[in-house]
């Protein structure tokens, strides 16, 4: 598969663009713009107030718009409550090329366009769905090549998870992570059948009842060039049934979904690659079905893990951490000098931070400062919990060394996360993030269905976490 949805886009820069004036909020209503002709705007009621949009006549139509950007923010106010707030705009002006006017230098342009070309998105893989035909002509001030290359990650994130499983199994995946490694020249090796079953056994005890066509497989993409050692793992569960524990149907409803993490790994491999960032990545995904047959693994099951550690199953839906632990222990033989896992890990995570705050785990303190400021800065909101060191013990039954679902189900979120960061020995930095994937109800520049989440956090962080590691490849 390839990349399914139309390249994001800014209209062509000589293009005959309408200009859209960005309308602060004053004391006393709008700071209008100098020598426009706003005495329509004012009558009709615009209050400059986030969001808000007024068209302006002009001799054939529409001349142009204002739109409300309220007061202005400061570094403080941020996040703001409202992310992408531009994005309204591109679903709402009509068709042509726009201009930005009048931006206060205190305005955030960058995420303003990144906004517009995230609305632009639509899945339209199984029935046309237009996207909004207003383009807007990249501002002077932001990097064009920069944000077509974060855009075009977040749509093929979004691609892969609005994919329903039966058309995005593990091989589909797999046709997924090739098509990027032939994109940006990066060399694919992927691991199945009786290698698998030798070499990453917990892999292949989840994946093994998927029928046919739809193997477990661990899929290792490595990208040309110099840099750092880094290294995203990202959970490829194609549907979670549960497995034999099997989840309730409200549960298992969004489960196509649950190969989010690979999918945010692989818009971030995408992104990188195309910033001409991506020298020195390996990108690995355990990509499998967890599903309900005759060959099943068991609750009570004991898996003996690639690194060793026997593993006691005492629920087979807790599949996610068995399969990210074969990939990051891979992982950490190499001693990356960074390592990072994306996952739909646990619900745990979500009720803890809702849906929009996905939560992640990170030993070093810079490095986790890194990151939460780069979420702040760049739109991506990501929020840290503990590698709690007293909870260890919850995860160390009775007949093994590790239980993958301590009974109970309390700080299920930070239970998970010490169950990988087990895996993780060796490696340099180490984070974990759990991210949910999917976005509930439409927000600007963010339809409903599958999103990215980390994503920029990790690339606009990753040089201040690269910097104080010292590998490279
Ligand atoms: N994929 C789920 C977690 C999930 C559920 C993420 C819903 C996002 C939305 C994962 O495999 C799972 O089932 N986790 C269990 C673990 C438990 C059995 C220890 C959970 O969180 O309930
Ligand atoms: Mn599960
Ligand atoms: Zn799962």
């Amino acid at each position: 598969m390839t990349i399914a949805s139309p390249e994001p886009e800014f209209a062509a820069p000589d293009a005959a663009a309408r200009p859209l004036w960005l309308v602060p909020q004053g004391d006393d209503g709008p700071l209008w713009p100098e020598g426009v002709e706003t005495g329509f705007a004012a009558a009709s009621g615009f209050a400059a107030r986030p969001g808000q949009l007024c068209l302006l006549p002009g001799p054939d139509g529409v001349g142009g718009a204002l739109f409300g950007i309220g007061k202005p923010a400061t570094p403080a106010d941020r996040p703001a409550r409202e992310r992408f707030t531009l994005a309204r705009a591109a679903e709402a002006l009509p068709a042509g090329a726009w201009r930005i006017e009048g931006a206060p230098a205190s305005y955030d342009l960058i995420h303003g366009a990144l906004g517009w070309l995230f609305a632009q998105y639509r899945f339209a893989r199984y029935k046309t769905a237009e996207p909004p035909k207003a383009r807007l002509v990249c501002p002077e001030s932001v990097d064009r090549d920069a944000a077509l290359a974060m855009a075009a990650g977040e749509y093929l994130a979004r691609d892969l998870i609005n994919t329903p499983a039966a058309d995005m199994g593990p091989a589909e995946l797999e046709a997924a992570a090739r098509a990027l490694a032939d994109r940006h020249g990066a060399a694919v090796e992927v691991i199945s059948g009786a290698a698998l079953a030798e070499g990453y056994p917990m892999i292949h005890a989840v994946g093994r009842a998927a029928g046919p066509g739809r193997a477990p497989r661990l899929i290792d993409l490595r990208f040309p060039g110099a840099g750092p050692a880094v290294t995203l793992v990202g959970k490829g569960v194609c549907f979670d049934t549960g497995g034999l524990d099997i989840k309730p149907s409200s549960s298992m409803g969004l489960m196509k979904k649950d190969m989010g993490g690979a999918a945010n790994v692989l818009g971030l491999a995408e992104t990188l690659a195309r910033m001409g960032r991506a020298g020195g990545l390996r990108v690995l995904i355990p990509a499998v079905e967890n599903s309900v047959g005759s060959d099943s693994f068991r609750p009570g099951d004991v898996l003996t893990s690639r690194k060793g550690l026997t593993v006691e199953v005492n629920n087979t839906d807790a599949e996610g951490r068995l399969v990210l632990a074969d990939a990051l222990a891979l992982a950490a033989e190499e001693a990356p000098a960074v390592l990072i896992s994306m996952a739909t890990l646990t619900g745990a995570a979500r009720v803890a931070l809702g849906p929009d705050l996905p939560p992640f785990f990170c030993d070093d303190e810079a490095a986790a400062e890194a990151l939460h400021g780069a979420g702040r800065d760049h739109a991506d909101p990501i929020w840290r919990l503990p590698f709690w060191e007293p909870y260890e013990a919850m995860i160390e039954p009775a007949i093994a060394d590790l239980d993958n679902a301590p009974s109970g189900g309390f700080a299920g979120a930070i239970t998970a996360a010490l169950f990988l960061r087990r895996f993780t020995e060796g490696a340099g930095t180490y984070a974990h993030f759990d991210i949910y994937g999917w976005q509930p109800a439409a927000a600007p520049g963010r339809p409903k269905g599958g999103v990215g989440q980390g994503m920029r956090a990790i690339l606009n962080a990753l040089p201040a976490l690269t910097d104080r590691a010292t590998g490279a490849r």
